[in-house]
């Protein structure tokens, strides 16, 4: 079995690698070889199998053919450019976000190998004039281009996979918090950097009032969750290859209460609360009361409280003094 995983120098990328590393095998199959590529250079991982690492940049199909060959089994498709990022800069995240699937699911129809795909969307498709709670059912209305873009790509999953090109299954992901490292481009970053930062001995600012409510999934089940995703059973997606990823829905106040609960009361005290005009927009069309039922039926999961996802940052993630 190879494995590539696109997007494989990103945050959830690498943790992907270094569980399927780990697990050594997928489908029922041992894994023989694994490729990471990415638009940047992919950081080696250990693992017991042949590794490789390439520049790939999914916007353009020569070099999309350099990296999707006939002997891959399963592409995880995580290359992207994030939220804030796409509202910013159109043209960036049209190349990547919909010209990029096109072109990996183009190559696929090329190679007729139909590989299993794997698709990282986003609840960034739910938004605008629709009644909630949002289900799997829902009509996705995304208020921002980047949810557009994702929308896109889940039809061009389901259209590829309905023509039996690919076997494909999305994952709109939740926000995935707590994400180590620094700020990225996502407007979501400071739902990680509220608590990272502070965690850290750092101030951090929080852009939100305190009820604010938001879909959450820690990055060890979210990735638990692609790895069950790629096994899921085509004939149990049905004629809907896209989906919720399951999270659990916790208002700002409640997951600073799980910091203070699990790490003490000081961390709390490094958080400001300054409006950003720069994501106010975006931020106003989260509101979402979003039930990820068919995951939950599918066996995906969601963290059991917060507090394991502030337990989970610091065991996996945080600088170790
Ligand atoms: N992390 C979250 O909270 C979250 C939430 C919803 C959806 N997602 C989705 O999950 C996936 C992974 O997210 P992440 O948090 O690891 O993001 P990330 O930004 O850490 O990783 C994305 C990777 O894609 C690469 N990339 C960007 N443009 C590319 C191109 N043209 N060709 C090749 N590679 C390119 C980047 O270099 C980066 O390494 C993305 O598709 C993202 O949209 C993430």
């Amino acid at each position: 079995m190879k494995v590539l995983i696109l997007g494989g120098g990103g945050f959830l990328g690498r943790k992907l690698a270094l569980s399927l590393a780990d697990r050594q095998e997928l489908r029922g199959s041992k894994i023989d070889q694994m490729v990471l590529a990415d638009i940047v250079d992919p950081k080696p991982i250990d693992a017991p199998f042949e590794m490789e690492y390439q520049r790939c940049d999914i916007s353009d199909p020569a070099s999309v053919a350099t990296c999707v060959d006939a002997e891959i089994d399963v592409i995880y498709l995580l290359a992207a450019v994030v939220s804030a990022h796409a509202e910013q800069d159109l043209d960036s995240g049209i190349q990547a976000n919909i010209m990029g699937v096109l072109n990996v699911l183009e190559r696929c129809r090329e190679l007729e190998t139909c590989p299993v795909v794997v698709f990282t969307s986003s609840i960034a498709v739910f938004g605008g004039d629709t009644p909630q709670p949002f289900n799997d059912y829902s009509l996705p209305n995304p208020q921002t281009s980047y949810g557009a873009q994702k929308m896109i790509g889940e039809y061009l999953i389901t259209d590829y996979s309905r023509r039996g090109l690919i076997d494909g299954r999305g994952f709109r992901l939740p926000t995935i918090t707590v994400r180590p490292g620094k700020p990225n481009r996502a407007a979501s970053s400071f739902m990680s950097g509220i608590f990272r930062e502070p965690l850290n001995g750092e101030t951090a600012n929080c852009p939100v009032e305190p009820d604010f409510k938001q879909l959450y999934l820690s990055p060890r089940k979210c990735v638990e969750n692609l790895v069950k995703g790629a096994e899921l059973d085509a004939v149990d997606l049905g004629q809907n290859r896209c989906l919720t990823m399951p999270g659990k829905t916790w208002t700002i106040a409640e997951m600073i209460e799980a910091m203070t609960q699990v790490a003490g009361p000081a961390a709390a005290t490094r958080i400001t609360w300054n409006k950003q005009p720069e994501i106010d927009g975006i931020l106003k069309g989260w509101h979402m009361d979003i039930h990820p039922e068919r995951g939950l039926a599918l066996g995906l999961e969601a963290d059991e409280s917060f507090e394991d996802n502030i337990r989970i940052y610091l065991e996996d993630d945080a600088p170790k003094s």
